[in-house]
């Protein structure tokens, strides 16, 4: 099954790990530690094998892949000799890789994006492209009229309004192409009531929101673990450290707003109740991709003893991201293959926020995650097969 991979925010760390990640993966220069559709309970036919994604997108800058790459390896963030190795892969990609559409109305832009990607599919003679947003974090959308369904965002976009925010209006574009969507970000994107009755109107599955890679990852073994033990949280306070791009976009107070948003509501929804205590993101260049992440934690026990626990995660963002954008994208396409519509509530297990979510536990979502995949390997469908 020959997938196309078109990544929004195509020259970012995220992105560029993701793409020197599957090249390596490709030609046998590293293992597939990291990408979960690699372990034995989710790997089968159904998925497309690393061989067939072929990688295009679109960014606002024109930094070369290559230089890119070099960067990230300099940093510590992936192995310099994968850069070395794999010159004429990477000149490809960046032959696939597509400036962000910019002036003129958002519906000309939006109908280039369509055009890219149509482009793409019929270059490569692929099956089926999965737009992944891994573009920089927005803030929160500005309510507009034309939100509410197709008809009125369709009126909006005619008239020449700005309607949409980015994430969207890829997110619209992709839909419009006929590609099922992810979004590793917790911008906006799909998350639209006109946007949500599009794809459902054209048959498009999409995934989402915002990569669980660190912090929220800890917290979601280990907030079931106090609410199994009827233990009872009274605060849980985080501070994160991280430099990067994605630092330096979350220095911006709108940004980061929409960050800790996402990142606390696994506690809320997990424990019944939101403790005291909030997460803080704090843009510390030197720190580069890597992050450090502090979580102080109080509780009471039985006859109300009080107790603490803290820890400290120490992670390279990209390098913990990027095989769970590969992992996304092949289990998007399968889901896409087989005919699944609507978000994919049981990819819950890669998101801070998850669409749909019925829990934030990463136990259950496990389960729910090797549940579906074993109904995609075994042909299991909701529609017809595409
Ligand atoms: N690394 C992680 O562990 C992790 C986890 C969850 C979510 N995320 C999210 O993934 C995203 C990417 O993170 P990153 O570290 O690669 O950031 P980055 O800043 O390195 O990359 C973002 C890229 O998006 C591009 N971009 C900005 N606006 C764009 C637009 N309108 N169209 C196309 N491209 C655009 C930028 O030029 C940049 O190249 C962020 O939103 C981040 O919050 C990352």
């Amino acid at each position: 099954m020959r997938t196309g991979v078109w990544l929004v925010g195509a020259r970012g760390s995220v992105a560029t790990t993701s793409i020197v990640g599957a090249l390596a993966l490709r030609s046998g220069l590293t293992g597939p530690t990291g990408c979960v559709t690699e372990l034995p309970d989710l790997r089968g036919p159904a998925l497309p094998a690393f061989t067939d994604l072929v990688f295009g997108g679109h960014d606002v800058v024109t930094t070369p892949l290559t230089k890119r790459a070099e960067a990230l390896a300099t940093a510590g963030v992936l192995p310099g000799r994968l850069v070395t190795a794999l010159p004429d892969e990477l000149a490809a990609v960046e032959d696939e890789l597509r400036p962000a559409p910019a002036g003129g109305s958002q519906a000309e832009r939006a109908a280039a994006v369509v055009r890219d990607l149509t482009d793409f599919r019929r270059r490569h003679g692929l099956d089926r492209v999965v737009v992944v947003n891994v573009s920089a974090t927005e803030p929160a959308a500005r309510p507009h009229p034309g939100h509410a369904d197709p008809g009125a965002l369709a009126a909006a976009l005619a008239g020449g309004d700005e309607v949409l925010p980015p994430s969207s209006l890829y997110a619209y574009a992709a839909v419009r192409a006929g590609c099922p969507y992810v979004d590793f970000t917790p911008s906006t994107g799909l998350r639209l009531p006109a946007l949500a009755a599009l794809a459902a109107e054209c048959g498009i599955p999409y995934a989402g929101h915002d990569g669980k890679t660190g912090e929220t990852l800890v917290k979601s073994v280990l907030a079931p673990m106090f609410a199994m033990r009827h233990l009872a949280v009274r605060s849980w306070s985080g501070v994160n450290l991280l430099g990067g791009g994605d630092g330096a976009t979350l220095a911006d107070p709108a940004a980061n707003a929409a960050k800790v948003e996402s990142k606390q509501r696994v506690l809320g929804e997990t424990l019944g109740h939101v403790p005291q205590g909030g997460t803080r993101i704090e843009y510390v260049e030197a720190l580069g991709d890597f992050k450090t992440a502090w979580d102080l934690v109080t509780f009471a026990g039985f006859l109300g003893t009080g107790m603490r626990m803290e820890f400290t995660w120490h992670g390279c963002d990209s390098a913990l991201a990027a095989p769970l954008v590969l992992d996304l994208a092949r289990l998007t396409a399968a889901a896409h293959a087989a005919g699944h519509t609507g978000p994919l509530t049981d990819l819950a297990f890669f998101f801070k926020d998850p669409l749909g979510a019925s829990t934030h536990s990463l136990a259950e979502q496990w389960t729910r995650l090797c549940g579906f995949t074993r109904r995609l390997h075994a042909g299991g469908t909701d529609a017809a097969p595409r």
